[in-house]
């Protein structure tokens, strides 16, 4: 099938108590390790490119890698998404350019400006059957080069939702309640550590969650930085070279309940990055006279497919439902 919209994917997600992974691609084996668990899963997906991916490889060959792995899976759903659109013309290069979703995300702005803009978009999208997503609230971490310290990311407040949503006309939510982009999402201070000496998140915030759908029934809610840092991928990498000390994500457990809930959507990509990079630096010490890139690329590619396969059947429940 072509490329979809995420209408009926939400839809069917919000009713069936499940939550679409929303995965970020940037290369050739990213998406492939993505959509060939998907297609073994029978998982419906959504393809997420950045700005920083648009700079990095380049709009179009971006969306004709999408384009060939809907050729190859074609009985799965699959949505290319802009992910942080910062702006009015990014959005419209990518309506234009061949994506079925954006989200634009003004979501550092006051809230009328936040409206303003995230309508135009709307209307835009809407003409030319593209869906918007929108956020409120303000995450903390690193997203396209964009760094927001814990001190300034600022829950979403429930009471705006009804008059965001209402006045934009957007298609979903993004909201924060707590998660926060890249590996490293708390700092050691505002953690514990559980009898094995790992980094305890705080918990997020499911009053704020439950409040906005109570607001918003039957609205799909979509959930950034949600990575949740796999420990053996962060020890792979400091075995083998890295080092990232203390990087600790969101517990899987929260994810799969908030995936039970409004939540329709699950951004990650922070994962499939450590799996990646643990991969290559394993490879590298292993078989340091190795040079040819499909030797490397191969077993990273492989481990990203498996970590999808997990994300789908353990943590978003959406496995079969393609
Ligand atoms: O939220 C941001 C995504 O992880 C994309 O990251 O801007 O480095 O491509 P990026
Ligand atoms: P992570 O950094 O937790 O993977 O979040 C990704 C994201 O929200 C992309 O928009
Ligand atoms: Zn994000």
């Amino acid at each position: 099938m072509p490329l979809v919209t995420s209408t009926e994917m939400f839809k069917k997600a919000y009713d069936g108590g499940y939550a679409i992974g929303a995965f970020n691609v940037n290369n050739m084996e990213i998406v492939q390790g993505i959509t060939e668990a998907c297609r073994e899963e029978h998982a419906p997906v959504i393809l997420q490119v950045s700005k920083g991916a648009r700079a990095y490889a380049n709009h179009t060959y971006l969306v004709k890698l999408v384009e060939a792995a809907v050729a190859e899976c074609p009985e799965i759903p699959v949505v290319l998404h802009l992910d942080h659109g910062p702006d009015f013309e990014t959005c419209k290069s990518c309506i234009d350019g061949g994506f079925t979703s954006v989200m634009i995300d003004a979501s550092s702005k006051p809230f009328a400006e936040n409206i303003e803009i995230t309508r135009k978009v709307v209307e835009y999208a809407h003409d030319h059957g593209v869906v918007v997503e929108a956020e409120l609230g303000t995450l903390a971490g690193v997203e396209d080069e964009v760094k927001v310290s814990a001190e300034d990311s600022s829950y979403t407040h429930p009471e705006e939702v009804e008059e965001f949503v209402s006045k934009t006309g957007c298609d979903s939510l993004a909201i924060a309640i707590g998660t926060s982009h890249g590996a490293y999402k708390f700092t050691a201070a505002q953690c514990t550590r559980n009898e094995k000496g790992i980094l305890v998140p705080p918990p997020l915030r499911f009053d704020v969650l439950e409040e906005v759908s109570k607001r918003l029934p039957g609205f799909p809610i979509v959930l950034h930085g949600s990575s949740s840092v796999p420990q053996n991928y962060v020890k792979m990498i400091n075995e083998h070279g890295g080092k990232m000390p203390d990087a600790v994500g969101i517990p899987e457990e929260q994810l799969r309940k908030a995936a039970t809930l409004s939540v329709c959507k699950i951004n990650i990509d922070s994962d499939l990055r450590l799996a990646m990079t643990g991969t290559i630096r394993q490879f590298f010490d292993e078989h340091p006279d190795k040079f040819d890139p499909r030797e490397y690329l191969k077993p990273a590619r492989a481990n990203i497919k498996e970590l999808v396969r997990h994300k789908l059947v353990d943590v978003l429940g959406c496995a079969g439902k393609a």
